[in-house]
């Protein structure tokens, strides 16, 4: 099976976790496309949704589904997102569509957060995918030389303007033994908008797509 059948896979076993939810949080990136066109099969059930990104409100929009802001909703019951890795504590990198900063607003405001993932995003230790960092623009050389004072290589991704009007940092070479820890401590760096890593606030439960069908870690 392809990486895209894995990802089809798990995004049609996520609509199982949205029923009885009216009002759902939506994340961005291939894996979330594929859950978005599933998800106009219910669309009749759904009052609403918050989205992550500004792809991700033109899809559900494409599909009439409605996009409504958080400001208006509060809490959110279900949030439903994918990851670049996912480790077996379900902490997560994510931000590789660069649309980290949302992502995190909305899984922090979210009851459930369902993660959705192809199989080989599962790995022990985080860190192997670059880790993206969100950066204001102005502060962007200064978070880079902080982040190699951590042992990582920061590497700017050019032409990369985020939904904020931030910048990106992807961070190649940190071993992340402590997610909590790596987490605090890049968002404590002055200039840093969001980090990728989802630990504070991990997923609740995860949904991997393999050959053998869907697996489900609580
Ligand atoms: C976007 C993300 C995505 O969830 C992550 O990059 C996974 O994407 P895909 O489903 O395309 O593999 O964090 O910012």
């Amino acid at each position: 099976m392809t990486q895209d059948e894995l990802k089809q896979k798990v995004a049609e076993a996520a609509l199982e976790y949205v029923k009885g939810y009216s009002i759902l949080g939506i994340g961005t990136g291939s894996t979330t496309r594929l859950f978005i066109n599933c998800l106009a099969d219910i669309k009749n059930n759904i009052e609403g949704t918050v989205s992550s990104s500004n792809a991700s409100t033109e899809q559900l929009k494409k599909l009439g589904i409605p996009v409504l802001e958080l400001n208006d909703v509060g809490t959110l019951d279900v949030y439903v997102d994918g990851a670049d890795e996912i480790n077996p504590q379900k902490q997560l990198i994510k931000g590789g569509g660069a649309a980290l900063t949302r992502e995190k607003i909305i899984a922090g405001a979210s009851r459930k957060f369902i993660c959705i993932a192809d199989d080989t995003k599962y790995v022990d230790v985080l860190g192997k995918f670059p880790l993206p960092v969100e950066v204001i623009p102005m502060a962007r050389s200064f978070v880079a030389r902080e982040l190699v004072k951590l042992g990582g290589q920061p590497v700017w991704r050019e032409n990369c303007v985020t939904d904020n009007g931030g910048q990106i940092l992807d961070v190649w070479n940190l071993s992340i033994l402590n997610p909590l820890e790596t987490e605090q401590v890049i968002n404590n760096i002055p200039g840093v908008i969001t980090v990728g890593i989802f630990a504070m606030r991990p997923a609740d439960v995860v949904l991997l797509g393999g050959a053998d069908g869907v697996r489900r870690i609580n």
